[in-house]
């Protein structure tokens, strides 16, 4: 663990890491991101040593996450295959289209890596009460570390989450409350995690980097494994399914990490995509407007619950990570998101939620519009189970009811 210092995004202000800061004391919804020291890392991360380490999860790559070792909790999130899809690829027209199938994650989804850094912070830090907002999957994970962990875990979801986030928060221990949506472009969740925190100094966690720096971390092991599983070739793009932006935000911190240590010399394109009923981002990215003119989107709407949020958190990083990676953005449909899911399922028996799902189709649109090119090596991230919510994508009635006999079975084949 070589952190260096921390340095607010939106003020610079420069606090240090022996504090353990969780937000601006400007309030200003800063992140404060994490700077290493790089020298002293590259002397035991290579290429070479971090292929001979056994799996640790995340803490495989603990010189570039802000733990102290011992703290080093996992339930071995993360060492999710990178599957070089045959099917899919050659069915959306790519001669190179890779899944990062993050659905194997001990909660089922990506947010496992970024709770599993948060919650040992919390450990560290010695806190007891920890809190999130989220539309479930993040939230489920917190609930997963802080019962292997024995913290108590109170998280904020929305009053429509699924049946299956609301069964893993519960049997995990969490105590969990459905929020009502009153004003339009708020998040309601949010709104009380900062209460709690303010009111009774209760440890937020949520996967948003403006509250919880530590967390952002996570993630980026996403892309030290994509490269590492690509023997260190770069891909042209990464297709990221973007909600808050906190994931595309620890992917573009992975990458710089990556290029710091002298691993890679070039940028894969890093390309978030939103659902069209909530793009507050992308249409941001699209118009090339500054991410202080973004306004939350008044009424998000989509089957990809995971990509709700009406405020990009972490927008500012994945706006200039687009940038610098000459990256772009790109918005789909709900009936693409729909055919997203079956695709993943059908040619490649990847079951990824909606929100999981939504590069499989961003790629195939942006090889059409001639933003993709077919030789370009494609890697898509499949974010979440849809083990998680699958009423979303299919309703039971539609498995056929037959008799006991051929003859009636006959009927349906
Ligand atoms: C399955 C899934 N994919 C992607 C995301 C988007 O992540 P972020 O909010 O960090 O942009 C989420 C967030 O909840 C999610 O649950
Ligand atoms: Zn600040």
């Amino acid at each position: 663990m070589f952190v260096d210092r921390l340095v607010c995004s939106r003020c610079g202000a420069v606090y240090q890491y022996s504090d353990s800061p969780l937000m601006c004391r400007r309030n200003d919804f800063g992140r404060l991101d994490i700077i290493y020291d790089y020298d002293a890392a590259r002397e035991s991360f290579s290429r070479q040593a971090v292929s001979r380490r056994v799996w640790g999860g995340v803490w495989r790559y603990w010189e570039l996450l802000p733990v102290e070792g011992k703290y080093a909790a996992s339930l071995m999130e993360g060492g999710t295959p990178l599957l070089k899809t045959n099917r899919l690829g050659e069915h959306l027209g790519f001669k190179s289209f890779f899944v990062k199938d993050e659905t194997r994650n001990p909660t089922a989804s990506f947010k496992d890596r970024a709770m599993a850094v948060g919650a040992a912070k919390a450990v560290e830090t010695g806190r007891r009460d920890v809190v999130i907002a989220s539309s479930g999957n993040a939230a489920s994970s917190l609930a997963a570390y802080s019962a292997s962990l024995g913290l108590r875990c109170h998280a904020f979801v929305p009053e429509d989450v699924s049946t299956g986030k609301a069964s893993q928060l519960l049997l995990y221990g969490a105590k969990v409350f459905r929020v009502k949506q009153t004003v339009e472009g708020r998040d309601p969740t949010v709104d009380l995690m900062v209460q709690t925190v303010s009111s009774w100094g209760w440890y937020p966690c949520p996967s948003f980097g403006p509250f919880n720096p530590y967390q952002v971390e996570g993630p980026k092991t996403i892309v030290y494994e994509v490269l590492e599983q690509l023997g260190w070739s770069v891909p042209d793009a990464l297709l990221i399914p973007t909600g808050s932006g906190c994931l595309a935000a620890g992917i573009w911190k992975g990458l710089r990490d990556l290029m710091q240590l002298g691993l890679i010399d070039s940028y894969p394109s890093i390309v978030p995509v939103q659902p069209a009923g909530n793009q507050p981002l992308a249409s941001a990215i699209k118009q090339g407007k500054a991410f202080s003119d973004i306004q939350p989107e008044k009424n998000p709407r989509s089957i990809a619950s995971g990509l709700l949020d009406p405020y990009p958190w972490d927008g500012d990083a994945v706006i200039e990570g687009v940038k610098a990676t000459h990256g772009c953005a790109e918005t789909v449909e709900e009936d693409e998101i729909r055919e997203s899911v079956r695709l993943l399922a059908r040619m490649e028996g990847v079951f990824a939620e909606p929100s999981g799902a939504v590069g499989v189709l961003a790629a195939k649109k942006l090889l059409e519009a001639g933003w993709l090119d077919k030789s370009d090596t494609v890697v898509v991230l499949a974010t979440g189970s849809g083990l998680k919510e699958p009423e979303k994508v299919v309703s039971g009635e539609k498995i056929p009811l037959t008799m006991p006999d051929l003859e009636s079975l006959l009927r349906f084949l």
